[in-house]
C-alpha cells in the first residue's frame, strides 16, 4: 500500500487495550500507514467497556454501553449509519431519567400505590430545569461552591412545588438517585456543580440505538480494519518502561519504551498509547510505570472520579406489568439521595444492610417483552457484585412484588453486569467529584509524557494517554473514547510528518 507517511511508518508502536479508544488509535495509524502497530487486549475479546450478549435468545442484551448519545459531529452517529448499523425504529430503547420520564414509566410508594404522573412529572420538570442551569453553566454564585446534590436541594427548597404535595421531596429523591446512573456517581453529594458543564451533549437524540448486532457491531467495523495479528487478547501489560533512551539501559536508541506482559512476552517500541481506564489506573498506574507518572499525572488519576454503574437484567416467563408500562420505578419514604439519609449512611456501613434502594427502577427491555432492566450505582452496586445471583434475584423480586402488588413470577434467568468487579476496568465512567477542576485533571490526564520532549531533546511522545477519561467534554462516552484514540493517533502522524522533528536524530527515519 502506498503511505503517505513513507519511509516512517516504521515507527513501532503499541497501544494498550482494544476498547473504542484503542481500536481508533490503531485504526487511524494503520490507514496513516504506520506499518508496526499492536495492540494488547487484557480480556479475552476487544471491546472493554461494550460487552453485547445474548443470553435470553437471539436478541441482544448490552451490559456496558448501549446508545450512541448524540448525533451533531458524533463519529460514532456517523459510522452508525455509514455501517448501516442503526436500529429501524430509532428509539427502540431509553432509559428512564428524570429528563426522558413519560406517563408510560409507572412510579410506586413502598406501600404498593401509584403516584399521580402529573405531580411525578412537575418535580421531573423542576429537576430537568435546575440540572440544566448547571449544565449550561447559569448557577448562581452561591451554588458555585456546592455538590450537585446540595446545590439541587437547596434550590428544590427555594420552589413552591417543594411544599405544594407531600410526595414532592421523596419523588425529588428519585430524581437524584436516577441522574446518579448518568453521573455515574455514588452521590450527586460527590458530584461538582460547578464543573459539569464542561460536559457537552451532542445534538441530536440522547438515545440513538444500535440494530441487531448492538455495539458490537461497531466494534466489528473498528477490527476489520486492523490487518491480522495487529490485536493480541489475553495479554495483560504490567509494566511500561519508558525514557530508557536518557537511561541508558541498553536499549536500541531508537526503541526508548519497553512494554512487559504478564506472560512474560516484551515489546521495544517507540511509541505506547495506554488505554486503560481510569479505575485501572487509580489501582495499577503506580506500580505500572516506570519511572513513576510524574505527579500532576498522578494527582488526576486520584482526582478524579470513577463510579460503577451497573444494569440487573431479570427474565421472567411472562409479562406481569401492563402494555403501556415502560418501567417501574421505586419511591422510597427515606431514600439512599435524600440528604439526611446520605449522610447518616456514610457513617459506618449500615448503607449495606439497605444496598438495594439504591436500585432505581425497572425498565422495559427493546426486542425482549418479558425481560426487566435494574439500574444501579456507587458503592451500593460494588457490593451488589460480591453477592450471590440468588440473593439478588430475591431481593428484586421481593421489591417489585411490595411495590407493585402485582403478582410477580419468579425470574426464569437473571444477569448483572460486573464493571467494578473487572481487574481491567474496575468501575463505570468518570465524573468530576466536586472540589475538583475537571477540565485540568483531564488535560494532565491526557498530557503526553515526557513533558518538554523538545527542549531537552528527549525522543518526544514515548507514552501517551487516550481514553474516555482523557476528554475534557465528551468523557464517559463511547464517542469521547473513540475521539481520545484518534486525537493520539494524530499526534504520532503529526510527528512523522513534521519535517522539523523529523531530524536525522529520528531512527525511523533511517531504516
Ligand atoms: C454499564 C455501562 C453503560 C454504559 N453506557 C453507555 C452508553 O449508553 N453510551 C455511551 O456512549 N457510553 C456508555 N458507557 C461508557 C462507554 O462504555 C465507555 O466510555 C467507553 O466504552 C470507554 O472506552 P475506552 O476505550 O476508553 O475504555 P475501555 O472500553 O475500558 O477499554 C480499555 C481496554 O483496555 C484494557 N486494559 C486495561 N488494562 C489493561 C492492561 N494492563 N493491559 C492490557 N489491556 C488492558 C481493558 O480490558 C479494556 O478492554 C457505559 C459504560 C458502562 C460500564
Ligand atoms: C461480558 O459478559 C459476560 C456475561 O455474559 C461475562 O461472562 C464476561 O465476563 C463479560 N466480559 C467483560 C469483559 O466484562
Amino acid at each position: 500500500m502506498n503511505s503517505p507517511l513513507g519511509v516512517t511508518s516504521s515507527a513501532k508502536v503499541v497501544v494498550v487495550g482494544a476498547g473504542f479508544a484503542g481500536l481508533a488509535a490503531a485504526a487511524s495509524l494503520i490507514q496513516a500507514g504506520f506499518n508496526h502497530v499492536q495492540v494488547l487486549e487484557a480480556a479475552h475479546r476487544p471491546g472493554g467497556r461494550v460487552n453485547t450478549t445474548r443470553p435470553f435468545g437471539p436478541n441482544v442484551i448490552e451490559l456496558g454501553a448501549n446508545w450512541i448519545h448524540g448525533q451533531k459531529e458524533n463519529p460514532l452517529f456517523s459510522m452508525a449509519k455509514r455501517h448501516s448499523l442503526l436500529s429501524e425504529d430509532a428509539y427502540s430503547s431509553t432509559m428512564c431519567l428524570p429528563t426522558s420520564v413519560t406517563p408510560q414509566d409507572f412510579f410506586f410508594r413502598e406501600d404498593g400505590s401509584l403516584l399521580s404522573p402529573s405531580d411525578v412529572e412537575h418535580v421531573c420538570a423542576l429537576f430537568g430545569k435546575l440540572t440544566s442551569r448547571a449544565f449550561n453553566n447559569k448557577l448562581e454564585k452561591k451554588y458555585h461552591s456546592k455538590s450537585l446534590g446540595h446545590y439541587l436541594d437547596e434550590a428544590f427548597a427555594e420552589s413552591p412545588l417543594a411544599s405544594s404535595f407531600e410526595d414532592a421531596a421523596k419523588v425529588f429523591e428519585w430524581c437524584k438517585r436516577s441522574e446518579c446512573t448518568d453521573e455515574a456517581s455514588s452521590s450527586l453529594y460527590e458530584v461538582s456543580a460547578l464543573q459539569i458543564h464542561e460536559y457537552t451533549r451532542l445534538e441530536g437524540g440522547f438515545f440513538n440505538c444500535l440494530g441487531p448486532g448492538g455495539y458490537q457491531a461497531m466494534v466489528d467495523v473498528l477490527l476489520k480494519s486492523l490487518p491480522p495479528g495487529v490485536l493480541l487478547c489475553d495479554k495483560p501489560v504490567t509494566r511500561i518502561q519508558w525514557g530508557l533512551d536518557k537511561e541508558g539501559k541498553g536499549q536500541s536508541p531508537c526503541c526508548p519504551v519497553k512494554v512487559l506482559c504478564e506472560d512474560g512476552q516484551e515489546f521495544e517500541v517507540d511509541h505506547v498509547i495506554v488505554t486503560a481506564s481510569l479505575g485501572f489506573l487509580k489501582e495499577r498506574a503506580w506500580a505500572m510505570f516506570e519511572p513513576a507518572l510524574p505527579e500532576d499525572k498522578t494527582g488526576a488519576i486520584k482526582r478524579l472520579g470513577f463510579g460503577t454503574v451497573d444494569k440487573i437484567f431479570l427474565k421472567f416467563s411472562e409479562r406481569f406489568w401492563p402494555e403501556d408500562c415502560a418501567g417501574i420505578q421505586l419511591v422510597w419514604e427515606e431514600g439512599p439521595e435524600d440528604n439526611d439519609i446520605y449522610h447518616s449512611l456514610s457513617e459506618g456501613d449500615s448503607w449495606r444492610e439497605t444496598w438495594y434502594k439504591k436500585i432505581c427502577g425497572f425498565d422495559i427491555v427493546a426486542h425482549h417483552p418479558t425481560v426487566l432492566c435494574g439500574w444501579i450505582t456507587g458503592r451500593e452496586a460494588q457490593y451488589m457484585e460480591t453477592l450471590e445471583e440468588k440473593v439478588v434475584r430475591e431481593v428484586c423480586v421481593r421489591l417489585l412484588r411490595s411495590f407493585t402488588g402485582w403478582p410477580v413470577s419468579e425470574p426464569t434467568q437473571v444477569l448483572f453486569s460486573t464493571w467494578w468487579s473487572n481487574p481491567y476496568v474496575k468501575g463505570s465512567y468518570t465524573f468530576v467529584p466536586h472540589g475538583v477542576n475537571g477540565v485540568r485533571e483531564h488535560q494532565a490526564l491526557a498530557a503526553p509524557l515526557p513533558y518538554r520532549a523538545i527542549y531537552t531533546r528527549k525522543k518526544p511522545l514515548q507514552v501517551l494517554f487516550a481514553g474516555e477519561a482523557t476528554h475534557v467534554n465528551f468523557y464517559t462516552t463511547t464517542h469521547g473514547a473513540y475521539i481520545t484514540g484518534i486525537r493520539e493517533a494524530q499526534r504520532l502522524i503529526d510527528l512523522y510528518t513534521d519535517q522539523k522533528l523529523n531530524s536525522s536524530e529520528d531512527c525511523s527515519s533511517r531504516i
